[in-house]
Formats: structure tokens, C-alpha cells, sequence
């Protein structure tokens, strides 16, 4: 089925180029996996890196954070910019610490629940850091599939976002869901990006209509206005 050809392309790409080497991927700790997806929300995963090192550093448990204060936290944040991140990350340990006997709740109702983890977040935290199977839509990976079925609608309308969640679900894998995960942000991030894609180098390029078409840049559509 061509789901499973999207998923074996992308999963054979990732085995061999993807990074397995970044500190939050060592320890696979539900709470690192966490600090680390607030913080590459919206930030690069160069950036972030040292940030991470810092605040793990600092803050090495759930308990740790909720027993901080904010203005240490932010301190730590500073320079990485949107610090509502932080304030919602500082809220969510304190609740952690309180409703979930400072572990990280396994999910996904739960973990959507908390301030700062939307829908996205907290199936990326489920499948990252337990290999459980939930689909992901952030930005990069809307990207990714509005081009690989060339979804000719802005992104932002109801019923694109529905259909773009169908799509994310159907081609996530039953088996190796964390690498599937880490692989289609990876892409997202690097090869498919918003402004001169290289499809040359894209694993999936024989099957995405974007590519096909010839003008990938051209997906997803800009806002309607
Ligand atoms: N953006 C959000 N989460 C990410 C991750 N785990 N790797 C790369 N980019 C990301």
C-alpha cells in the first residue's frame, strides 16, 4: 500500500542519514523527550542543544522544575525566545508534581491536557519516548504531506486540517513508530523545507505529487486573503 511505501522510504532515509546522536535521544527519559520538544517548537535543533544540556543540567527531574523558580527557568530560557514556552513548561511540572506523582502522564488525553502540549506535542512525547502510535502534525510535517498528496487548499481550514490528520494517521507505521516519528520531522526540517526543497535527495520524491508536478514550492498554498 503506498502508506507503507511512505513509511519503508522514510524509515530506510532515517537509518541511514537521520542524527541518533543528540542528547535527548540518549536517555529516551519521557521528561527529556518532553523539555526537548517545547524547546524545538519553535527553535532549531543546533540551537536548542546547548539549551537543553543547560536546563537538564539544572533541572534533571520533573521534580527539580516544579520545585523551581519561574525566574530561574527563564533565566535558562533566555535566548531562546517565545518564553510563554516556559512559563507553560514551569505550570505543567508543578501539575506533574502534583496530579501525576511527578511522572509524566503515558497518555494522550492526559498529556494534551497540560499547558504548553497541544495535540501534536503529545503524540510526538507518547511515540518518541514509549514507541506508542499516534500521529504528529506540526508545521514541518503539514509541509511534508501537503506536498507528497499536493493539497491544493491553505492549510488553515477545517476540514484541510481533518484531512491532513487522516493522512498523518494512515501513514504511520505499526512497528519502529519513534524512529517514523523522529524521521518525518527530520524531513520536514531539512530536505522539505519551505524555500528550495531538495528533492533530489528526498526518499519519498517518487511518489509525492508536489514533485511530480514540478513545483513543490508551490504546496502548501499560501494563506487565502
Ligand atoms: N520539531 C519538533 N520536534 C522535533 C524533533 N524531535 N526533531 C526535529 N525537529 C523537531
Amino acid at each position: 500500500r503506498a502508506d507503507r511505501v511512505f513509511a519503508r522510504a522514510l524509515l530506510a532515509w532515517y537509518a541511514r542519514h537521520g542524527r541518533k546522536d543528540l542528547p535527548w535521544k540518549r536517555t529516551g527519559d519521557p521528561y527529556h523527550v518532553w523539555v526537548s520538544e517545547i524547546m524545538l517548537q519553535q527553535t532549531q535543533v543546533a540551537t536548542v542543544v546547548p539549551y537543553f544540556e543547560r536546563f537538564i543540567a539544572r533541572f534533571p527531574t520533573v521534580t527539580a522544575l516544579a520545585r523551581a523558580d519561574l525566574n530561574a527557568v527563564l533565566h535558562l530560557w533566555s535566548g531562546l525566545g517565545y518564553y510563554a514556552r516556559a512559563r507553560n513548561l514551569h505550570h505543567a511540572a508543578r501539575l506533574v508534581a502534583r496530579d501525576h506523582g511527578a511522572r509524566l502522564p503515558r497518555n494522550l488525553e492526559r498529556l494534551h491536557a497540560l499547558p504548553g502540549i497541544g495535540r501534536s506535542t503529545a503524540g510526538a512525547i507518547l511515540a518518541l519516548a514509549h514507541g506508542e502510535r499516534h500521529p504528529i502534525l506540526d508545521g514541518n510535517v503539514k509541509r511534508v504531506l501537503a506536498r507528497y498528496h499536493a493539497i491544493a487548499e491553505p492549510l488553515a481550514g477545517k476540514a484541510t486540517e481533518q484531512r491532513l490528520w487522516e493522512l498523518a494517521d494512515a501513514h504511520t507505521p505499526k512497528t519502529r513508530v519513534a524512529e517514523y516519528t523522529q524521521a518525518i520531522m527530520d524531513l520536514g526540517a531539512t530536505l522539505c523545507r519551505r524555500r528550495q526543497p531538495e528533492c533530489a535527495r528526498c526518499p519519498v520524491r517518487a511518489d509525492c505529487a508536489a514533485h511530480r508536478l514540478g513545483t513543490p514550492e508551490r504546496f502548501p498554498a499560501a494563506r487565502a486573503r
